[in-house]
Formats: C-alpha cells, structure tokens, sequence
C-alpha cells in the first residue's frame, strides 16, 4: 500500500473535522481481520470506508450531507481504462472549446446566487454543469461532480469552507476560474490513475445517503464487527450551510441535509436547543447501530467537547451517560485537547482545555 498516494486522496477535497486515514487504518488493523465487516454511521468523507478497502474489510457507511457521499464515493471509485479515456476527453474539449460554449450557455439561478458569485463564476459553473448533465456513465458523473465541488468555495465569495460569509474575492476572471478547473481536474486525474492501480476492495455501492438512525434498514441483525465512527461536535459546524453552494450547483437537496443533521450550530446556536437533545440523537443512531453488532464487537467513537449555553459539553461524560441503557463496556479511552490537536478547528471554537475524546466500548452477550 502507497500511504503517500492514500493521504493524497483522503485529502483530495476539503471536509471539516474529518480523521485521518492513518487514525482509521490503526484501528481497522488492531480490531479487525480480512473480510469483517465495519460500519461507520457519520460516514463524512468516507475515510473508515477508504481505510477498509484497502485493508480487504468489507465496510458500510452512512451520511445525510450529500457532499460527504460524493467524496466518499470518490474514493472508492474503481475506473475502467474507457472511463478515463472519456476524462481525458472530457477535459480536453472543455479546455479547447470554453472560451467560445460559454456565449451560449444558459446560467444556472437560485435566490441568492449572485450574491455568492461573480457574473464570470456563473458562466463558467454553468458550462460545467451542463457538460457533466450531458454524460451518461455514472463513475465519470461522480469524478467530475467531485473535482467541481472541490472548487465551488474557492471560486465563489465563500470566505473558507467553514466560514460562512461573504467576501470579494481578487482576479477572477473566466479565464483564470476555466483553469483553476482545468488544474484541479488534470491533476485529480493524474493521482487517480496511480490510485487506480491499488489493490482494493469495490466499496462503491456501500457508502450511501442516508439517516443513521434507520441503518436497521441496510444492515442485517447481528452482522457488524467494528464500529469505527466520529459524530458531529455539538455546536461546532453547520456541513449543510458550508456545502451549501455545492449542493446547489450539483443539484442535491439542502433541505435534507439541513433537517436530518443533528448537533449543528443551527440547532444550538440559533434554534438554542437544550444538549439533551443530542445526547437522545445519538442514542437513537446508536441503539439502532446496537442490533446490528455482533456479540463482543467494538464500537470507537471519536468526539469532541463543545459549548452549549455558555456551559462545556463534556463529551465523555455524556455519551458513557447517554448510551448506558446499550450495556457496553468501556474498554478503552484517550484524549487530546483540541486547541494543540486539530488543525480544522477555526481559532474561536479552539477554547482552552476543550477535549477530543476516542472512546473504545464493547458489546457483551
Ligand atoms: C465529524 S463528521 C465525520 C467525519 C468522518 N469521520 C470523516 O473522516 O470524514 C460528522 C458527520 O456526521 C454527519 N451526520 C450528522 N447527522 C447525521 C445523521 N443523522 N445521520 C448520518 N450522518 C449524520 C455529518 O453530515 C458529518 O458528515
């Protein structure tokens, strides 16, 4: 296995407070053997199930945020020698003929577009979308959704990826937005075809979009060997809002995103909901994980504290509290504090003596 090329693509498009890919293979290698299953509920960006097909584990995962599935699916994306040829092409036609596609384009509009990108910005997403509309295999849609997306917050007036405000952003021209898609596009391209050469597991079909709380739904009773997972923060980040404008522009659905995340700063910042309510969502997602753990399997939950109310929310506290009734035991913990440790974290969620908690519990017959 080619860990440099693995970061490489763990890393291929930006996804706030994901865990690395080294974290992920440490604990699938210590808890687990070729061909067990794993499951990650908060799939996110889809590093537990990156790390489970190249490590020949079987692996599911689950996640309301559109954007976390399209990068998940990324990664496990397996190309046949036509389907890159038709990248090829793809990438080509758009760097030889844009300059003149684009005066006759027909520009994409939602309420508030142009209050987030600049008339150039438009014209040149426009083309690209509609190219990507015009293609009919699937594996090729996701690569180039993907490569899209990874540029939509860079284009736009978006301050970062987990700043949601506006800002002018310098030189952005159709010229030099054509080829910063160009760029991204060739040089995802070049990586992927390294990658395509690795040994893996096709996991493609198991990284899916769906509420957790209703994996019952997907999962046999009794079939999971590892749960290797990290929930929201509470009160930390909104992944709806920060995917917003890629969502939109791929065509995904906001709303369900926005109103099936739990812990966002949505909930307990503006709707000031009381903690209570997440530790009940997280019992809902993790009683229905409990059918279906085998007897003795593990279940690692990495989280960190939060504010609530002008309160801390300690997560350790309260998920060993929140997630009593399931009788697991708690083999296992460590900590780090998040202000030394994370590096996604922006400086203001960074307070002082916040933990980031890695939980090991199992499940007793
Ligand atoms: C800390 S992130 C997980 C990051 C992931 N470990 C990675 O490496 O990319 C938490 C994830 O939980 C997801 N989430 C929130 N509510 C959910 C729900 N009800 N069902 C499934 N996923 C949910 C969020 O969309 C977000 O992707």
């Amino acid at each position: 296995m080619n860990l440099e090329l693995l970061q490489r693509i763990d890393r291929i498009h930006p996804y706030p407070a994901k865990f690395t890919i080294d974290l992920a293979l440490k604990y699938i290698l210590e808890y687990t053997k070729e061909k067990d299953v794993i499951y990650d509920p908060f799939m996110g960006a889809g590093t537990t199930l990156l790390a489970s097909s190249m490590t020949n584990r079987c692996a599911f995962g689950t996640d309301i945020n559109y954007i976390g599935v399209l990068i998940a699916k990324f990664k496990l994306l397996k190309l046949s020698s036509n389907e890159i040829l038709n990248l090829t092409k793809f990438i080509n036609e758009f760097e030889k003929n844009y300059n003149n596609k684009i005066k006759e384009m027909e520009l994409f509009f939602y309420p508030s577009i142009n209050h987030w990108f600049c008339d150039e910005a438009i014209m040149v997403l426009s083309l690209i979308k509609n190219m990507i509309n015009t293609l009919a295999d699937e594996k090729e849609k996701i690569f180039c959704k993907l490569v899209t997306s990874s540029i939509i917050n860079v284009i736009s007036n978006q301050d970062s990826d987990t700043r949601y405000a506006a800002i002018k952003k310098p030189n952005l021209t159709i010229e030099n937005i054509a080829n910063i898609f160009i760029k991204k596009f060739k040089t995802t391209l070049k990586l992927f075809i390294e990658f395509n050469k690795e040994n893996r597991l096709d996991l493609l079909n198991q990284a899916m979009l769906l509420n957790s709380a209703n994996c019952k739904n997907i999962l046999e009773k009794n079939s999971v060997d590892l749960i290797l997972t990290s929930p929201p923060y509470i009160n930390t980040y909104d992944y709806y809002l920060y995917h917003k404008h890629r969502m939109y522009w791929l065509d995904y659905d906001v709303k369900y995103s926005m109103e099936n995340e739990i812990g966002s700063r949505r909930e307990y910042s503006s709707l000031k909901k009381d903690s209570s309510k997440f530790n009940s969502d997280l019992f809902k997602i993790f009683s229905n994980c409990n059918n279906i753990l085998k007897n003795n399997a593990h279940i690692i939950i990495i989280i960190g504290d939060g504010r609530v109310c002008g309160k801390t929310y300690d997560a350790k506290e309260n998920i060993i509290q929140a997630l009593h009734p399931l009788n697991w035991t708690l083999v296992d913990y460590s900590y780090s504090f998040l202000d030394q440790t994370s590096r996604s974290f922006q400086q203001s969620y960074r307070t002082k003596g916040k933990k980031e908690h890695i939980l090991i519990f199992q499940k007793r017959a």
